[in-house]
């Protein structure tokens, strides 16, 4: 019999239930329609497991992600758990996943289809074609540096205080990751930080440097500070093939990227470690003011499944079929709202996991 791949599904909050429920569609189709099977867990994490648990991800669920191995997950956060303190805030819980699993390397591509050209904000010829990853370090720098917290300065005033702190092997090993991923493609890398004004800037610029003399140098490699790469992304963003960063400035630049592709709701990410483990999902939030209504585009988890199947699962025929699958769906002109466009059919997020389902059938039958 075949090996039955664990996958353990976290929907989260918000709109994460409704967009995860797409995928579980999906894997009953595959495991219909091709020769692989699943052993499927679900569980709480953020606001839900706030409210289950009393914890955003407790011992026990991060236990099972840690056994499973393959986690994929909805989406985490919303206004009824806004005035918790931060360390068990439904972020907290995510955040503690990546920490605990050791998942330093977030991919984040962000790829513009045809169809989709005129969902973006900027102009078809800037965005045509465009095929950028983003490798954002993703256990280290400002969100976990200590010392962190707000003090009492007296007089009735306050200080907050976080800490941005990098160190060698931290920065060689998303830096490895990125120059091998992008020997696999444009064989060139951004690497963006501010050397000008931080040390750990200047730390991570000497040792991307030094990593790219002692075993890639066959891989073009440009420093950019990261403010300079914001602005370059919507000046002209095919120049970039990869780019690696830290934590922070990935979070914003990644941001920036998925409007470039028309709608975060299109964005799919996994984060990847050194033991084999994957946490798969969307680059989206939790998006509470359209949450339980249908709206949500389920694209960016289905494509962050479809990462599963390549990296967690080996299956990079599977993800390609589900990747042709997505991109048939919008040529047919299929829209959630995020990226409807005049002419188009507007569809819930439902229908648009149907639709996905719906095309891989199609190529079945034309390949028969
Ligand atoms: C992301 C999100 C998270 C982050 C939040 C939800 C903690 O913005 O994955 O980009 O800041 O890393
Ligand atoms: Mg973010």
């Amino acid at each position: 019999m075949a090996v039955k791949h664990k996958l353990m599904i976290l929907p989260g909050d918000g709109i994460g239930p409704e967009v995860t429920a797409e995928v579980k569609k999906l894997t009953g189709w595959l495991e219909s329609n091709s020769d692989i099977s699943f052993e499927i867990e679900e569980d709480e994490i953020g606001g839900a497991a706030i409210d289950k648990y009393g914890v955003p991800l407790s011992d026990e669920t991060l236990k099972k992600c840690a056994d499973m191995g393959t986690i994929l997950m909805g989406a985490v956060g919303g206004p009824k758990w806004d005035d918790i303190d931060y360390n068990i805030r439904p972020e907290a819980g995510l955040l503690k996943l990546r920490k605990e699993l050791d998942l330093f390397a977030n991919l984040r591509p962000a790829i513009v289809f045809d169809a989709l050209i005129d969902a973006s904000t900027l102009k078809p010829e800037i965005v045509k074609g465009l095929d950028i990853l983003i490798v954002r370090e993703l256990t280290g720098g400002v969100y976990f540096g200590e010392p962190r917290g707000i003090e009492d300065i007296g007089n009735g005033e306050r200080r907050g205080f976080n800490t941005q702190v990098y160190t060698t092997p931290e920065i060689r090993r998303v830096g490895c990751v990125a120059f091998e991923l992008a020997r696999k493609r444009g064989n060139k890398i951004h690497s963006c930080e501010k050397a000008n004004v931080m040390e750990s800037g200047k730390l991570w610029r000497e040792e991307i440097t030094k990593l790219h003399q002692e075993h890639y140098s066959d891989v073009e490699l440009i420093h950019m500070y990261a403010d300079n790469c914001a602005m370059q992304l919507l000046r002209n963003p095919s120049q970039f093939d990869v780019i690696v960063t830290d934590n922070l400035f990935g979070d914003i630049l990644s941001d920036e990227a998925a409007m470039l592709t028309g709608s975060l709701g299109m964005l799919p990410s996994a984060s990847l470690g050194g033991d084999d483990k994957g946490l798969y999902e969307p680059v989206h939030g939790s998006a509470p003011d359209i949450a339980g209504q249908g709206k949500a585009n389920p694209l960016a988890t289905i494509l962050s499944f479809a990462m599963a199947l390549r990296y967690s699962f080996e299956r990079s025929d599977l993800a390609d079929r589900v990747e042709h699958a997505a991109q048939d769906v919008l040529t047919q002109e299929l829209r959630t709202a995020d990226i409807m466009a005049v002419g188009c059919t507007e569809i819930s997020t439902n229908a648009m996991g149907d639709a996905v389902i719906g095309a891989l059938d199609k190529a079945i039958a034309e390949a028969a």
